[in-house]
């Protein structure tokens, strides 16, 4: 729980940038926050994945020491926004995200930048295969949980890299709800019991791809990725750092165990949490905190004093 102050400094300081048009200030704004809530908390915690590289926004760094380094030796993946260009441009279901489990246990997929991947409910598992093709999966989701497929929904990113996806999803008879960004919230979305999203499927980013898997450990949900190299360089890198990007990774090959805590913060008002709000002398946040072991899912509305916050 106390991971959750984290993600709540970071939603609360990536504010002023809502709708600003400067998604690396916002970035960096809930980085710093993040990065000093995350050193008063009572674990000693080891950043397996950043995130940032991408376009050189401000980033936790891989192998950055965070905790006051007294308890529990954890791995940590974090995404201080999940949804720079959504804050930026004063769009829905930004998130601020924590995910964290016992050490030596989450893969380090960092010499990777994009995952493969598919998300569903309990229901997938056994089903569905990120090596079938989109038509065959959705088939066998509808036969497996009897919604008929022209009811399913499918989230993917709007990416022209998803063009053919896309196709094949509304061939098979379903509908997407395409992203413009946020693919975290996306598969929780695809495995939480009761949202209108089915399935999530299509290439991400990887670090999202770990983050969600801490999450899904919770929800009992389905997930399998693959690392998509963006080329033959990132592939040679991965190959290095000891990477299989043929294999299919299964939720365990992601983050083994069920030692597993996700937080994230409603940056913007999405489908999963709201977003922050001021509302008068307080400043209102919502996040969700889910922990693998007990596959328990809380909501955490908290009321910060605002003056606290100048
Ligand atoms: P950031 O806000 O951290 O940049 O990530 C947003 C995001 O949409 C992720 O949710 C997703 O996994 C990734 O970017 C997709 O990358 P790209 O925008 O390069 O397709």
């Amino acid at each position: 729980m106390e991971l959750v102050r984290a993600t709540e400094a970071a939603a609360i300081r990536a504010v002023p940038f809502i709708g600003r048009g400067d998604k690396n200030a916002a970035d960096k704004a809930a980085v710093d926050a993040m990065r000093v809530f995350l050193g008063t908390v009572n674990f000693d915690g080891v950043i397996v994945i950043g995130e940032g590289e991408k376009d050189k926004a401000p980033m936790l760094f891989n192998g950055e020491h965070v905790g006051n380094g007294t308890g529990p030796a954890c791995d940590i993946a974090v995404d201080p926004i999940d949804g720079t260009s959504l804050t930026a441009e004063g769009r829905q279901n930004a998130l601020s995200v924590i995910a964290v489990s016992s050490r030596g246990t989450m893969l380090d997929a960092s010499s990777v930048f994009y995952m493969d991947k598919i998300v569903t409910g309990a229901a997938g598992f056994g089903v569905v295969h990120l090596d079938q093709p989109i038509g065959d999966n959705l088939r066998a989701l509808s036969q497996a949980t009897g919604k008929p497929i022209g009811e399913m929904v499918v989230a993917v990113l709007n990416r022209p890299r998803h063009e053919g996806l896309i196709d094949a999803i509304r061939a098979a008879g379903a509908g997407t709800r395409l992203m413009s960004d946020g693919d975290v919230a996306g598969g929780i979305n695809a495995a939480r019991y009761g949202t209108r999203i089915d399935m999530c499927v299509g290439i991400g980013g990887s670090p999202e791809g770990i983050t969600t898997a801490c999450a899904l450990k919770a929800l009992g949900g389905f997930m399998q990725g693959r690392l998509a190299p963006k080329d033959d360089a990132e592939r040679a890198r991965a190959i290095a750092a000891g990477l299989d990007v043929d294999k299919v990774l299964d939720l365990d090959d992601m983050v083994s165990g069920d030692n597993t805590f996700f937080v994230a913060t409603g940056v913007t008002d999405g489908g999963l949490v709201d977003g922050v709000r001021r509302k008068g002398p307080i400043i209102r946040t919502e996040s969700i905190v889910m922990r693998g072991k007990s596959g328990t899912v809380r909501r955490v509305v908290a009321d910060h004093l605002a003056a606290k916050w100048l």
